[in-house]
């Protein structure tokens, strides 16, 4: 049906207008109904969540919200001082600050501004970048992944984790055959937390990417050992067709606030950019925001030292009542559990714990965000009661 309105309209329209101005018009309500269908890709998660919990009553006081990988202890006192200074702008669009965001995000990158993109929350990015890379092929992806969920909405191709749950570089490359148009890598990924080791990312990348652009989703970059030397921004800095994705929603404590970002050359930038909001993306009060937290370097240290003591406290729970875990360089855990996972979400969900589940590799598998201590207690707690 799709296909004939659209047959319809080229023809209707090459009929009375110049071809290229015609052209134009259809590839742009073409990319729109892509835009619109892939914007799903926002919701799902939620969507997720929401048919995981259908039919249950929530309990009335959560205990611990460990599904979506928040930073529970923000948004900082600065964030906080800088959105309430800023909040009378708040009329206006986004106009005020963005300049020195860019040129912040810039600095702190090592890049020059005109390598920076801004978008409300790594989202829009993403899924910019989706459309504008999903009409011209296939995207390559590890499974799991962030996006590897979304096979009805985005052409994909899934290339399974390696023995180790590790992105497995080398079947990707092997299965470049020119029907793909971008490599998505989600490195730390999510759900499984494994970081790839930086010299074969980087390695990977210079075989390939002359090839094939390579989107890596850093979402949960500042969480590993060494930020600096394991993200890909050298990888851009040295011209290679790479396309990074930063949020602020994790380390900053910003997944309401939405604000986040791309790095790459600025041809790259370009193809997505069509995709995105133009400009109505990120507010006054979160420019303001995002300047104050990217600066207040102790609410970032705080986050890392708390997110390092309940992570340990959650391996050591683990071990002790003997489950294993796949070690983690971000703020959230996934482990194989002994029941379907459906069935750990609703037993959790009804001591006030919420949490992901997973299904692959022939197993059940539950994803943790690292929270507070007192929720990972809490954790801990309906844990024990549910299996034993
Ligand atoms: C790997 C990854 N990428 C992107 C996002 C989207 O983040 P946001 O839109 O909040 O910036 C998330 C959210 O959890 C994520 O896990």
């Amino acid at each position: 049906m799709n296909i004939n309105r659209r047959d319809w309209l080229k023809k209707g329209i090459l009929a009375t207008a110049g071809l290229s101005a015609a052209s134009a018009f259809i590839q742009k309500a073409e990319a729109n109904t892509l835009v619109r269908k892939e914007l799903q890709l926002s919701l799902s998660p939620d969507f997720e969540l929401q048919k995981s919990f259908a039919g249950m009553n929530p309990p009335a006081v959560m205990k611990a919200r460990l599904g979506a990988n928040e930073n529970p202890w923000g948004p900082s006192e600065k964030t906080k001082q800088a959105l309430i200074a800023s909040i009378s702008e708040s009329n206006r669009y986004g106009r005020q600050g963005r300049a020195d965001l860019i040129k912040l995000i810039a600095e702190k990158e090592g890049v020059p501004e005109s390598h920076i993109l801004l978008g409300a929350g790594s989202t829009e990015l993403l899924t910019a970048s989706m459309v504008a890379y999903g009409m011209k092929g296939k995207i390559i992806c590890g499974d799991p992944c962030y996006i590897s969920g979304n096979e009805e909405k985005i052409p994909m191709e899934k290339v399974p984790l390696t023995t180790d749950y590790q992105y497995d570089l080398s079947a990707i490359e092997a299965r470049l055959n020119g029907s793909q148009s971008l490599v998505y890598i989600t490195n730390p990924n999510n759900p499984t937390g494994a970081i790839l080791p930086a010299d074969q990312l980087k390695a990977f990348i210079d075989k390939v990417s002359d090839k094939i652009p390579v989107l890596v989703d850093e979402a949960y970059i500042d969480y590993a050992k060494d930020p600096k030397a394991e993200c890909m921004v050298g990888s851009i800095v040295a011209g290679k067709n790479v396309l990074i994705l930063r949020t602020m929603s994790k380390l900053y404590a910003f997944a309401g606030l939405r604000v986040g970002y791309a790095i790459a050359k600025p041809e790259i930038l370009k193809t997505i950019q069509p995709y995105c909001s133009g400009g109505f993306d990120i507010s006054v009060p979160s420019f303001a925001a995002a300047i104050a937290a990217i600066k207040d370097v102790e609410f970032q240290k705080l986050t890392l030292t708390n997110t390092a003591a309940s992570k340990q406290f959650t391996y050591d729970f683990l071990t002790k009542i003997g489950y294993k875990y796949i070690p983690s360089s971000a703020n959230f855990l996934l482990f194989p559990i002994k029941m379907k996972g459906s069935d750990l979400l609703s037993k959790l969900m009804a001591e006030g714990v919420m949490v992901r589940k997973w299904e692959f590799d022939r197993q059940h598998w539950c994803r943790v965000s690292i929270g507070t201590m007192d929720e990972m207690k809490a954790f801990s707690e309906a844990f024990t009661k549910i299996v034993s």
